[in-house]
């Protein structure tokens, strides 16, 4: 890497030109992000020649963007328009559009509406855990992502989804999502190209873009043509109505299911995906994480009675957030002037927020690199004090919070009994080193997971 660095005097922020090192950019994206995260806590300006960013990671900036001044810095702009090709005017927008899509979505993501599906849940679980039984028994490996993709998604589908979204039409979406999110990585990565310019990805990006429209247009035709007010995605959206009591366009609604159908299951296979290569590298937490399983849920299936008690599986998956928080980079735009940590910052300058970079703070975490299940136990750092609420924020904050949480926490700890409770990994890859670039953080190599029958 050939970043240089510039000694800047105080009030101002470190400087960090990466428009000498794109190509060293595209081949180690993560290495390069945290040669960023050396300035620990300070703000960083990212310099690419013609598009220059602000990366702000001090739980303080953090808390100011996300929260105290979220009116002035919108999710919209440069760094926002690859993932708006994608889901347009929906949940992940701004503005009007965006609450409309929040009242009607939130309702069913409730800690209160997660609690009484619960129980759905484990049974979609336990049903989809089943087909891991083969290689179990024969001792040959899985790929840890696509299995875990099958578990998410037929549980997505069939409780939130309120099953009208066909295995069939999973098999077509589910490989439409994978070629988006790897077809988007270069523009991603470098957001302020023109969409004149062409780049590597965009006819991939095009035509999976052009397979989930032709699966799900038809899907919610279908779904107008009736007054079905059961409490899934589709009904929420096909009878929501505009703030003036209008019709809603088929386009939103269209909007709102790619986000949700992205953000319900990408995230959730990302962090279960991590988990395995995790537990694999720390004897010692897996051995506590089978006992808690063992004793609270015994050989299965799981229930949803044995969530409360799963205390210690709650807090392994914390800490896989922590290390590898799916959601790892998320733009701002400032609409106004403003100030992050005495440094001025000027109306239409992006800020990049990233959890990955915050959540390794040596400043803020003890140990920061090590897998320690043990500092959920607490809200207290090791020095006593309590943790700053930014100092961890693998959902986000403020007013754009993650509406997924529940149903997040819910199904892992789930999934993650429900395949301890059958089987115990024999073997895993190694922690992937480098991380696959992309809205979502995902190890770049396949893992390779091998089970044994209980
Ligand atoms: C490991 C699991 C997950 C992680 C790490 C995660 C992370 C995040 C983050 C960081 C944001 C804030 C984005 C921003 O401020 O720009 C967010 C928003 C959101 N998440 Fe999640 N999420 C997860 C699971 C889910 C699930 C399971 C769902 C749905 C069932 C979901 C639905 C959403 C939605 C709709 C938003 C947008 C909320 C809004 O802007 O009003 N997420 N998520």
């Amino acid at each position: 890497m050939t970043a240089a660095i510039d000694t800047d005097p105080p009030r101002t922020a470190r400087n960090v030109r990466l428009y000498r090192s794109i190509p060293a950019l595209l081949r180690d994206p993560m290495g390069e992000v945290e040669k960023i995260g050396r300035f620990a806590g300070e703000l960083v300006r990212v310099d690419f020649g013609i598009f220059k960013a602000y990366v702000a990671t001090h739980p303080d900036d953090v808390q100011h963007i996300l929260r105290d001044d979220s009116a002035n810095f919108l999710r919209n702009g440069t760094a926002w328009r690859p993932l708006r090709r994608l889901f347009g005017d929906s949940i992940l927008g701004e503005g009007p559009d965006w609450e409309l899509s929040r009242k009607a979505l939130q309702p069913l993501l409730t800690t209160r509406h997660v609690h009484s599906v619960a129980g759905r849940m484990a049974e979609a679980v336990n049903d989809a855990i089943e087909p891991l039984t083969g290689p179990a028994r024969d001792g040959s490996s899985v790929k840890a992502t696509p299995e875990m993709a099958r578990i998410v998604n037929r549980t997505v589908l069939s409780v939130f989804f309120g099953g009208k979204i066909s295995a069939a039409d999973n098999d077509r979406l589910a490989p439409a999502f994978d070629q988006v999110a790897k077809a988007v990585a270069f523009r991603f990565l470098l957001p302020f190209l023109p969409e004149s310019v062409p780049v590597p990805g965009d006819r991939a990006f095009r035509e999976a873009v052009q397979r989930i429209d032709d699966v799900l247009m038809p899907l919610i035709h279908k779904q107008r043509r009736t007054d079905d007010a059961s409490p899934d995605f589709f009904s929420a959206l096909c009878q929501a109505r505009t703030a003036d009591g209008g019709e809603v366009s088929d386009r939103w609604i269209r909007d709102n299911l790619v986000a949700m159908f992205a953000t319900s299951t990408e995230t959730t296979v990302g962090a279960l995906t991590w988990l395995w290569p995790l537990l694999d590298a720390h004897p010692q937490v897996a051995a506590r994480l089978y006992d808690e399983i063992d004793r609270v849920v015994g050989r299965g299936p799981v229930q949803a009675e044995h969530l409360s008690d799963l205390t210690y599986t709650r807090q392994v998956l914390q800490e896989v957030l922590r290390l590898y928080p799916v959601g790892w980079l998320f733009p701002r735009t400032a609409v106004a002037p403003a100030r992050l940590g005495g440094v001025r910052i000027n109306a239409g300058d992006t800020v990049l927020l990233s959890p990955f970079l915050t959540h390794r703070l040596e400043r803020f975490w003890d140990r920061p690199r090590s897998f320690d299940p043990d500092r959920f136990a607490t809200d207290r750092t090791a020095d006593g004090g309590r943790r700053h609420r930014y100092a961890y924020f693998p959902f986000g904050g403020g007013p754009h919070q993650c509406i997924g949480m529940h149903a997040f926490t819910t199904e892992a700890e789930l999934v993650v009994a429900g395949v301890l409770s059958r089987f115990r990994p024999v073997s895993c890859s190694a922690v992937p080193v480098t991380p696959r670039i992309g809205p979502t953080l995902r190890p770049r190599r396949d893992v390779d997971l091998t089970l044994r029958l209980l």
